[in-house]
């Protein structure tokens, strides 16, 4: 049995309830001017004020004992939606669309998603390995304990099994926890462009079952959006993934109002991304289904569009989390502080909702909600330490990184 102390912090958590926090719930969160975290063997024994955590850490052995010296401490970001395994940049695609060309006419044009298949379809498992490994650790850097990642540019069943060996791997040689999506229906590949339902087809035929034999994907995703799967497309999709044994997620009203939203409530998802075009009859019925919103402002950012809607949301009360979207064309980057700031400056969240989005909300959107996204005892010590007096420091100084120490179950791993 190891024990480490960690005492003189100021500590900043949302509480674990039966459901995800929404509404007003979602900024309440849990202070202690001065606390103490006390750490067995990974996971939290006791936290809380210091004196009440000092005394029953008095009772057993200690092993070690660190000093915060009065940083904000917070749980560990979890990043419930990325792209991150990915085998090239797509530098030249950001500078076309720089130069007035969208997201979606790239796509349709054979770049976009269908540049990043090629490169994955090319790369051996190694490398992809690699290149995916050099962001997941920047991410951990940047404080991201726990991490969703999705298959999605392989779109064959083998490159798609390819991915999720390889998103395995990086949960299996890394201190992260990682809940893996399967997302063969992130787009149809160029071999379908002229018959997109025999391709639907195959991702229920084969794709689907084969990802499920394999076992490492808990999630199935879709890309819901015009001209890549349609309500009904991704209706039938999803619903062959739930008979495979799968939980749903879905990429929802990202570019148009296509109703992926209102298909998420229908559903009864775990959560529905981006929702930056939904509408507002949608959104109350993920609010009475209790779909989550998994919202990516960084998307927002690089795509120049407006942000989604989360005001409303939290008002309509819909559960909402935070996510990077890390991926080579819509949102490079692995930065859940950069992802708080935009929430708080740019989409008017309260510094404590921005926590909950990043923390226990969006451990509820990887159904992670057990062990991480909030200090309490018999969790794991997944934890950050901030160069700040409280998390508004991630918003606040912009554009840098406020995480000093990186702990998962009580290790310090940066
Ligand atoms: O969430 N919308 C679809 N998928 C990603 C983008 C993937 C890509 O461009 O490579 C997204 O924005
Ligand atoms: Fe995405």
């Amino acid at each position: 049995m190891t024990s480490t102390l960690f005492r003189n912090a100021r500590i900043f958590t949302p509480l674990q309830s039966d459901r995800p926090l929404a509404g007003p719930e979602q900024g309440r969160v849990h202070v202690v001017p001065r606390g103490a975290l006390l750490c067995t063997n990974g996971l939290i024994a006791a936290v809380g004020p210091e004196e009440e955590v000092l005394r029953k850490a008095l009772r057993g052995e200690l092993d070690l004992e660190v000093d915060c010296r009065g940083a904000c401490m917070i749980p560990g970001f979890v990043d419930p939606h990325t792209h991150i395994c990915f085998a090239a940049r797509r530098e030249r695609e950001f500078a076309l669309r720089l130069a007035g060309k969208s997201y979606l006419e790239i796509l349709q044009e054979g770049g976009g998603i269908l540049s990043s298949v090629e490169a994955v379809r090319s790369a051996s498992e190694e490398e992809l390995y690699r290149f995916t490994l050099k962001n997941v650790l920047s991410a951990l850097r940047h404080g991201t304990t726990t991490m969703e990642i999705k298959s999605g540019y392989g779109l064959s069943t083998e490159a798609e099994l390819k991915m999720l060996t390889v998103i395995d791997r990086i949960a299996r040689e890394t201190p992260l926890d990682v809940a893996a999506t399967f997302m063969g229906g992130h787009a149809v590949p160029r071999e379908y462009k002229d018959n997109p339902e025999a391709f639907v087809d195959l991702l229920v035929n084969e794709m689907i079952p084969a990802a499920a034999r394999q076992g490492i994907a808990r999630f199935c995703d879709v890309f819901c959006e015009q001209g890549v799967f349609s309500v009904t497309q991704s209706r039938r999709i999803l619903q062959a993934a739930r008979t495979a044994g799968f939980r749903l997620r879905i990429h929802a009203d990202e570019v148009h109002d296509l109703g992926g939203a209102g298909l998420a409530a229908e559903l009864g998802t775990v959560s529905a991304e981006h929702l930056l075009a939904a509408n507002e009859a949608n959104l109350k019925a993920m609010a009475a289904s209790g779909v989550i919103a998994d919202v990516l402002p960084a998307t927002a950012y690089s795509l120049k569009k407006p942000y989604a809607p989360v005001r409303r949301m939290i008002e309509l009360g819909v559960p909402v989390a935070l996510a990077t979207d890390c991926n080579p064309g819509s949102s490079f980057t692995e930065s859940v502080p950069f992802v708080f700031g935009l929430g708080v400056l740019a989409m008017d969240m309260t510094v404590e909702e921005a926590l909950t989005a990043t923390t226990l909300n969006a451990a509820w959107s990887v159904e992670m909600h057990h062990r991480v996204g909030s200090l309490e005892e018999g969790k794991q010590a997944d934890f950050l330490l901030l160069d700040g007096e409280s998390p508004a420091i991630l918003a606040y100084h912009a554009g840098v990184s406020s995480v000093m120490e990186v702990y998962k179950k009580g290790v310090r791993v940066a």
